[in-house]
């Protein structure tokens, strides 16, 4: 079993794994605390982090023994620098008390590596599907990914400004629904119509380029909004469902260009967005287009941040030597602007 913390944002969280088994997955997010600030405050997230870690980590590990524990995994970046800090220290004290390797994670693997949690599969099993175009949509990430194996990341698509989930937010703000806005522009979607005003779908014509980019979208809809005068309930939900429209069909362009570009058997989805029924419905479509099997995770627990996806992501860490042991914590350090596709600056290439 591996303890994982992950501390990369608005969220406490720590879990327990075992093997791509999730046994406890305890979540504190902070999201009330910066809504009235419509993103995320670092130093009042720190501040909660601080708060919050030992109660997350106790409630992960109850009726656990820490003598079953493999290892401690913790996310080491990409995400802000003091809030990541929270999560590594309290790692390393834990990691030392209990004399086990210290695991470091990229945030963007755990995410990707997320859809594997509780899956009947074996390993060799999905290693035979490799590679997977792995699509991870958060409120920072949004990158197509060509997972050619577990820790051999290619990403052949990311966006050249916002992240989906950080403009679904601001649309959301724009319209006075509250934050993080994700979740709650969908259910307003949901209630509107997406043929109602006009606004472009970004980048068409330019999808050989795979580049994601919201920011013409926020640009054009910030002047929709302005124009409307007072929003009405009805302009709400059809602004909301136009947004929300154009935004899925850039990303659905990109997806179906990368499918073209390379051809694989399998597609993921993960991070806060796959949390999206309308998002998932689509993708599900072109992946029935193109006959590759559809992947997401189980639960939507398991597409915002968490401390399962990381314990998962360590398991195969660990298995693959890319581990830290106790007496050299200290080369362990934050890296706010980690790649998915690059090693930490302490690791060694190693053939997996
Ligand atoms: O993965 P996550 O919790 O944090 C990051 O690593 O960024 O993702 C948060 C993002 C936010 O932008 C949030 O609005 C979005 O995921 N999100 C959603 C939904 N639920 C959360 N976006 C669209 N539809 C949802 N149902």
């Amino acid at each position: 079993m591996i303890l994982a913390i992950d501390t990369s944002c608005d969220e406490t969280a720590a879990a327990v794994v075992s093997g791509t088994r999730v046994v406890s997955n305890i979540i504190w997010s902070q999201a009330t605390l910066h809504a009235k600030w419509g993103g995320v405050f670092p130093s009042a997230a720190k501040r909660a982090h601080e708060e919050r870690i030992d109660w997350v980590v106790d409630k992960a590990m109850k009726g656990i023994d820490p003598k079953e524990l493999k290892a401690v995994a913790v996310t080491v970046g990409p995400g802000l620098a003091i809030a990541l800090e929270v999560g590594i220290t309290k790692a390393k004290q834990l990691a030392l008390k209990y004399a086990l390797p210290l695991i470091p994670v990229n945030h963007v693997e755990g995410h990707l590596l997320s859809p594997l949690a509780s899956s009947s599969q074996s390993t060799d099993q999905i290693l035979a599907d490799f590679p997977i175009l792995c699509f991870v949509a958060s409120g920072g990430t949004t990158q197509l990914i060509l997972t050619k194996a577990i820790g051999d990341y290619d990403i052949v698509a990311q966006t050249s400004d916002d992240a989906l989930g950080e403009a679904l937010d601001k649309a959301a703000r724009m319209l006075g629904l509250g934050y993080p806005g994700g979740a709650l522009l969908e259910q307003m979607a949901k209630l509107g119509s997406t043929n109602t005003y006009p606004l472009p779908v970004p980048m068409v014509g330019k999808e050989d380029r795979l580049q994601f980019s919201f920011s013409g979208l926020k640009t054009a809809m910030y002047r929709l909004v302005g124009q409307q005068g007072s929003l009405t309930k009805t302009s709400i939900y059809n602004l909301s469902a136009v947004f929300q429209d154009r935004a899925f069909k850039h990303t659905e362009k990109l997806i179906i260009k990368s499918l073209e570009t390379y051809p694989v058997r399998q597609l993921w989805f993960s991070g806060g967005v796959a949390a999206n029924t309308e998002l998932r419905r689509r993708i599900r479509r072109i992946c029935r287009a193109f006959s590759v099997s559809f992947k997401t995770p189980y639960s939507k627990k398991l597409c915002g941040d968490n401390g399962a996806m990381i314990g998962i992501a360590a398991g195969f860490k660990l298995n693959h030597g890319y581990f830290v042991a106790a007496n050299n914590y200290d080369v362990v350090d934050r890296v706010p602007r980690a790649r998915v596709d690059q090693l930490f600056p302490w690791e060694k290439p190693r053939a997996i």
